[in-house]
């Protein structure tokens, strides 16, 4: 299973890097404006530093638009990804993009048939949000092992991304119901690593070996 990181941050992708378990990152709009900084200047610097995929996220909303904002993504280095929305454009423009090799990663997907039309569209991955699913009172990670189970079914090869991820528990499920990727962000990251009884063995151990050490 692959872990992204879900920001825009130079300093929280270089912290998750430290960790030596980063695969890739995943941007939108909301984050790009988050992090402060002019798009080009963020998405070049990030796309430098990790050697992974890097989305970076269109904002036209027809096919055109969508591919022609693609062209100029993709120079930001050879790990871009295209990030479209999962409506009707954003699908004709993930099928295009998938017959000049470009890839493609299908956003704001908030059901098991939606994931199917990426699929089918070719989208090298899929980002189905679950913590929004949540937010609105549905069990926003139901939607997984079924997008899971439908791409086994036919053998579709994209990956299962998953995103809007809150907290440790739907790392834990995304692992258990064969999720691909999740991207994570910084907070959940550190979230992950922690255990209270890690800490407290840890502390018993160095105090044991202060009193029997040469
Ligand atoms: C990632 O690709 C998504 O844009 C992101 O995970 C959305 O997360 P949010 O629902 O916390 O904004």
């Amino acid at each position: 299973m692959k872990f992204f990181i879900d920001t825009a941050d130079v300093a929280e992708i270089k912290e998750a890097q430290s960790l030596g378990i980063l695969d890739g990152v995943t941007t939108n709009p909301s984050l790009i404006k988050k992090s402060g900084r002019p798009f080009n200047d963020v998405a070049r610097e990030i796309c430098k530093l990790v050697p992974g995929p890097v989305s970076l996220e269109v904002t036209a909303i027809d096919c055109a638009g969508m591919l022609k904002e693609a062209e100029k993504l993709a120079k930001f280095g050879d790990n871009v990804v295209i990030k479209l929305p999962l409506i009707p454009e954003g699908l004709k423009a993930c099928k295009k993009l998938t017959e000049q090799g470009i890839k493609t990663n299908v956003t704001l997907c908030f059901s098991p048939v939606q994931a199917l039309l990426a699929a089918k569209a070719g989208a090298t991955y899929i980002s189905p949000f679950v913590g929004r699913l949540d937010d609105i009172g549905q069990d926003g990670f139901e939607i997984i092992p079924q997008i899971r189970q439908i791409y086994d079914n036919y053998g579709f090869e994209t990956e299962i991304l998953v995103a809007s991820v809150r907290h440790p528990v739907h790392v834990h499920n995304s692992a258990l119901a064969g999720a691909d990727v999740a991207t994570i962000p910084l907070k959940v990251f550190q979230q992950l690593v922690q255990h209270p009884l890690t800490d407290k063995g840890l502390a018993q151990f160095l105090k044991d070996w202060e009193s029997v050490k040469a």
